[in-house]
C-alpha cells in the first residue's frame, strides 16, 4: 500500500478513549495510520482487512477518491455556513437526494452529527409532534431490551444495554421497554430471518394497555439490532409492531444507524422488510463514516403538523451548530453518488448468499453456539468462559488483529459487517482467519 507511515506512539495518557479498556489499550496499543479500500495499515506496517467497515460505517470502503476530493473542494469553497436562519445549497440538495432514495412515504430530513444525536432528535420530534396536534398527553417512549440507540440521555433511556445505563441516574422518565427478540434454542443457527418470535411484538399491546394508548408517543427499535450482537427480527415481528402502533396512533421510529445505506442489500431496512416507519434515524453510512453526520427522516404528516403557527416564528426549537454542515453535506453527496455509480446496495444483496454460506461453515468449530446473518451482517456467538464473560470473544479479537483481520466483539459475540465493496476472496479470508482463530483461543 502507498503512504505507509510508521508512527511510534509516545504519550497516550491525555486521550480518554471511548468504549475502550484504556489502561489495557495503552499498555499495548493498536494503532491505525492509513487506509485504502478494504484495508487499514497498522503502525507496524501491516495490512489489516476491515471486517467491520470501521464501526459499521465505511460502506463504500476507505479513502474513496470521489469522497475525499469532494471534501477538500468544499473546504476550499465554503467551509462553514451558520445553520440557523441561514442556508447553503448543498444541504438542500442532500435532503432532496435522500428523499429520492428513502421509502416513498418519507418527505423531510433533519440533519445531525451522529447516530446518538439523530436518536434524540427523533424522540424530540415525536414528542413535539403529538403536542403540536393537541395530544400532549402522549409523553411515553417505548424502547426495547438490548437496544442500542447511542449514548445521549434520550438514547440510553430507550436503549436496553445495562452497562450503558446503570451509571447515569434516573434517565428520562415515562419510558418502558419491549422484550428483546433473541431466542436461543428456538432460532439457533438460523440463516436470515428467524421463524420464531413474532408474538414478542404482542408485548407492545400489553404495554399499551398498561399505560393507555393516550399516553404513548412513540416506539423506537433497531430493525436489526446491531451493537448488541446482531439480533435479526423474527418473521412478521416488525409488521406486527407497525400494526399495533397504527391502531393506537403511536409513532414507529426505526433506528437505521447501522441498517441504513445498503447494509442489508437495500437502501434501508424499511425497504428490506417492507415496513413503513413514521421516522427513520440514520448516520454512519450517510457519509461513509468520513465526516460526522446524521439524518432523521420524517413523513410529510409529521412535518406539516409543525407548520401551523405564524410564519415568522421558529417551528421546532431544535438543531445543532453543525446541522447540514457544508463539508459533511459534500461528503454525503459524494458518498451517495459512489453507492449509486458502483451499485453497492445491489452488490451487498448479491454477495449475501455467499456471505451466509461462509459464515455458517463455521458451525461446529470450537466454542460456537450460534451463527446469525442478514445482508452483509453476521454474528458468531461463543460459549462464554465460565466466570469470565466477554474474555473469549476479546481473545478472538486480539488474535484476529495479529492475523491481519479487524472484527468487533460485544459480550461473547463476534460481529461482522464488512464494507460493501468486499470481494469473494476477501470473504473467504475473513472466514478462514476466524476458523483458525476459533481453533487457537482457549
Ligand atoms: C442503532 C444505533 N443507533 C445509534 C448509534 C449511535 O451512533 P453514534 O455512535 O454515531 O452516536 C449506533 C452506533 O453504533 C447504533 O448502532
Amino acid at each position: 500500500m502507498s503512504n505507509r507511515t510508521t508512527v511510534t506512539p509516545n504519550d497516550l495518557r491525555a486521550f480518554w478513549m471511548p468504549f475502550t479498556a484504556n489502561r489495557q489499550f495503552k499498555q499495548d496499543p493498536r494503532m491505525l495510520v492509513a487506509a485504502k479500500d478494504m484495508h487499514f495499515t497498522s503502525s507496524d506496517g501491516r495490512e489489516i482487512l476491515d471486517g467491520t467497515a470501521g464501526l459499521w460505517c465505511v460502506n463504500a470502503g476507505h479513502c474513496r477518491p470521489k469522497i475525499t476530493e469532494a471534501i477538500s473542494r468544499q473546504a476550499g469553497e465554503l467551509d462553514y455556513a451558520p445553520a440557523f436562519q441561514m442556508g447553503h445549497p448543498k444541504a438542500f440538495e442532500l435532503a432532496n437526494r435522500l428523499i429520492d432514495i428513502a421509502p416513498d412515504h418519507m418527505g423531510h430530513v433533519l440533519f445531525t452529527n451522529s447516530g446518538s444525536e439523530s436518536v434524540d432528535t427523533a424522540l424530540k420530534v415525536a414528542l413535539a409532534y403529538h403536542r403540536a396536534r393537541g395530544e400532549g398527553s402522549r409523553f411515553r417512549l417505548i424502547g426495547r431490551e438490548r437496544g442500542y440507540h447511542g449514548v445521549n440521555f434520550g438514547g440510553i433511556s430507550v436503549g436496553g444495554i445495562v452497562t450503558n445505563r446503570k451509571m447515569f441516574g434516573t434517565l428520562l422518565t415515562g419510558v418502558d421497554h419491549l422484550p428483546h427478540t433473541h431466542l436461543p434454542g428456538k432460532n439457533t443457527f438460523t440463516r436470515g430471518v428467524p421463524e420464531h418470535g413474532a408474538d414478542l411484538a404482542d408485548e407492545l399491546s400489553r404495554i399499551v394497555t398498561l399505560h393507555d394508548p393516550s399516553t404513548i408517543a412513540a416506539v423506537i427499535v433497531e430493525p436489526v439490532a446491531g451493537s448488541t450482537g446482531v439480533l435479526i427480527p423474527p418473521k412478521g415481528y416488525l409488521q406486527k409492531l407497525r400494526e399495533i402502533c397504527t391502531q393506537h396512533g403511536i409513532l414507529l421510529i426505526f433506528d437505521e444507524v447501522i441498517t441504513g445505506y445498503g447494509r442489508l442489500g437495500a437502501a434501508f431496512a424499511a425497504d428490506y422488510f417492507g415496513v413503513k416507519p413514521d421516522i427513520m434515524v440514520t448516520a454512519k453510512g450517510l457519509t461513509n463514516g468520513v465526516i460526522p453526520m446524521g439524518a432523521v427522516f420524517v413523513t410529510p404528516e409529521i412535518h406539516d403538523a409543525f407548520m401551523n403557527g405564524p410564519e415568522h416564528l421558529i417551528e421546532f426549537f431544535h438543531g445543532y451548530t453543525y446541522s447540514g454542515n457544508p463539508i459533511a453535506s459534500a461528503a454525503a453527496l459524494a458518498t451517495l453518488e459512489t453507492y449509486k455509480e458502483e451499485g453497492l446496495f445491489e452488490r451487498a444483496s448479491e454477495l449475501a448468499p455467499y456471505w451466509e454460506e461462509g459464515l455458517h461453515s463455521l458451525k461446529g468449530e470450537p466454542h460456537v453456539t450460534d451463527i446469525r446473518n442478514i445482508g452483509l451482517v453476521g454474528a458468531v456467538e461463543l460459549e462464554p468462559i465460565a466466570g469470565s464473560p466477554t474474555k473469549r470473544a476479546f481473545s478472538c479479537f486480539l488474535r484476529a488483529w495479529e492475523k491481519g483481520l479487524l472484527i468487533r466483539t460485544t459480550g461473547d459475540i463476534i460481529a461482522l459487517s464488512p464494507p460493501l465493496i468486499i470481494s469473494k476472496d476477501q470473504i473467504d479470508q475473513i472466514i478462514d482467519t476466524l476458523r483458525s482463530v476459533l481453533n487457537e483461543v482457549d
